[in-house]
């Protein structure tokens, strides 16, 4: 059964904190969010495997661990996701990043795939999806079907900021898959929103509108 995991760590509510306030600018908001995506790196990639070498310190010889070297895959959810790839790519440099962008078609309501690219390998992969805001949870749900589809069967969910709802649905739709998130938020509004959230992640970050 999937986890939900709050990364309540001082220094990563401390800067999601001022993520969220509105006057926060787009330099500041880019900057937090990588910096909160790096420190969020440190618990989503916790069970990653380690084996032993042996090394020669300037002192002695010991037996020392390194990453057994497990194959991660990063998948941002288009557009929003790439904004917390890099905070994470610095701690694990090697990873693969496959992109995904879809919408769900509003007469059909079946999810339109406008891009994918992934690693050719992701059933060898630990798949990180990324999506900054799990708001209905209907993108990433959708996002990790079509991960499955294609052969994907270790993947975790990466957001900033999520909705009871969004979180439900996961549950529901993806019950293998553990989410982290660095807050669980208190609603969802009329529109779609996060209550409080951050507003449109999207548009801070790029700074459109
Ligand atoms: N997407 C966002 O960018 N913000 C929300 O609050 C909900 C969905």
């Amino acid at each position: 059964m999937g986890n939900v995991f709050v990364l309540d760590h001082p220094l990563i509510q401390h800067k999601l904190t001022y993520i969220r306030k509105t006057d926060t600018g787009t330099k500041e908001f880019r900057e937090l969010v990588d910096e909160v995506s790096g420190l969020m790196a440190f618990e989503i990639t916790r069970d990653l495997p380690l084996q032993e070498t042996t090394i020669e310190t300037p002192v002695t010889t010991t037996k020392a661990k390194v990453l057994s070297g497990k194959k991660i895959g990063l998948v941002p959810i288009l557009r929003a996701g790439l904004g917390m790839v890099d905070g994470v790519l610095r701690h694990i440099p090697a990873a693969r990043v496959g992109h995904v962008g879809l919408y769900r078609d509003p007469e059909t309501l079946t999810p339109v795939e406008y891009y994918i690219k992934l690693p050719s390998d992701i059933n060898e992969r630990e798949l990180i999806v990324i999506d900054p805001m799990l708001a209905t949870g209907g993108s990433a749900t959708d996002a990790i079907a079509s991960l499955k589809k294609r052969g994907a069967t270790n993947i975790k969910l990466m957001c900033l900021i999520a909705a009871p709802e969004g979180v439900e649905l996961i549950k529901k739709e993806h019950p293998d898959v553990d989410i982290y998130l660095a807050a669980l938020d208190e609603k969802l509004n009329e529109k779609g929103y996060i209550v409080p959230g951050l507003g449109d992640a999207g548009d801070r970050l790029f700074g459109t509108k």
